[in-house]
This record gives structure tokens, sequence and C-alpha cells, in this order.
């Protein structure tokens, strides 16, 4: 699945994909990193796919620009039908501000309602560099509450 990052007036549109992750490719995804003041609010990616194995509905995702990988994706189903949980999202620290995050996350959304969901949730842990601002300027909303482990709520219809 691809999309064009950037506007319309850019003479090469730059392609994002989401794309499995291989024995081939798994160090390279793993070695992916946020920002420093960003760390307490994403798990690492080797972390991210460990938990994977162990969630039977999990489906992560490397996030590249070209050939390059650039970020990773993560959900599972949520806990009421036709819901999906976005449970990790990253961009590379040397690839963010780039509009590619919302790029990405528009091929998240869209492989999500291909899938039949008809709603996505996340959470967020709420803090000076978290993803909040971020989730809302792409159409999140505020649920109002927080998860058992503190975490702030949000949904978006798809
Ligand atoms: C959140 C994250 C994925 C955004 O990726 P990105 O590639 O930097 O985002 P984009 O460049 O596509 O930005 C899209 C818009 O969101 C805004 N934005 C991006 N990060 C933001 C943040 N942390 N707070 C507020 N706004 C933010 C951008 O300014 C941009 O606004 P615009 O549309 O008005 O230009 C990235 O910052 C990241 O990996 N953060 C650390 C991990 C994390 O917190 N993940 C989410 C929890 S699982």
């Amino acid at each position: 699945m691809t999309a064009a990052a950037g506007d319309g007036g850019q003479p090469a549109p730059i392609s994002v994909e989401l794309r499995e992750i291989t024995k081939d490719t798994v160090r390279e995804v793993c070695a992916l990193e946020v920002r420093n003041d960003q760390k307490g609010y994403v798990a690492a990616n080797a972390l991210s796919i460990a938990q994977a194995h162990f969630e039977p509905t999990a489906v992560f995702r490397a996030i590249y620009l070209g050939e390059q990988p650039i970020g990773f994706v993560q959900w599972r189903d949520g806990g009421t039908p036709g819901t999906v949980v976005l449970w990790r999202f990253m961009i590379d620290r040397r690839h963010q501000s780039a509009g590619l995050g919302r790029t990405a996350l528009a091929l998240v959304l869209l492989q999500m309602r291909r899938s039949g969901f008809e709603t996505v949730e996340t959470s967020v842990v709420r803090g000076p560099s978290g993803p909040l601002d971020f989730y809302l300027s792409q159409g999140f909303v505020e649920v109002g509450q927080a998860t058992p482990r503190g975490e702030w709520l949000l949904s978006k219809a798809l």
C-alpha cells in the first residue's frame, strides 16, 4: 500500500509504504528510534515485535520511504467488535516533521477500514513531547477517560 507524501506541487512524489518485516529487515527496523525526549511515549520496536508474538490479532509493519525503513506501526483487535487498537506508531527521529507520520497514518487507517473495522482507538501518555496534538490534528477525539495504565484514550471513526 503506497501514498505520496508532501504537497501536490513537488516534482517527484515520495512513496510511503507499509511493508511486512522479514528476517532481512528486522534489524534495521529495530534500529529505528525516536528522539530522546520522546522515549517515554512509545516502546522500542524490538519490544513491540516481541509483544506482537503473544497477541494473536497483532499486525505489525515497517513504514518505508522509498526503499528506506523510516518507521513502525502495530495494531490489534479492540475489546468490542468493529474496533481496532492502534497500539504502536513511530517515525524515526531523522524523518520526523516532514509529513511522513501523517501520510503513514492515513495508510494505516485505510488498511484498517479495508479490514472491516469501523472505529480505531489509541491511547497516549500525556506530556510535553507527546503525540496527543498530532493525533488530534489527524481527526482523533478525546474519549475523556484514561486506561487502567493511566494513558489518555482517543478514538476516530474509520
Ligand atoms: C507522533 C509522530 C509519529 C509524528 O510523526 P511526524 O512524521 O513527525 O509527523 P508529521 O510530520 O506527519 O506531522 C503531521 C502534523 O502533526 C504535527 N505534529 C507532529 N508531531 C507532533 C507533536 N508531537 N505534537 C504536536 N503536533 C505534532 C505536525 O506539526 C504536522 O502538523 P501540520 O499538519 O499542521 O503540518 C512522531 O513525532 C513520533 O514518532 N513520535 C514519537 C513516538 C510517539 O509518540 N508515537 C505515538 C504513540 S504510540
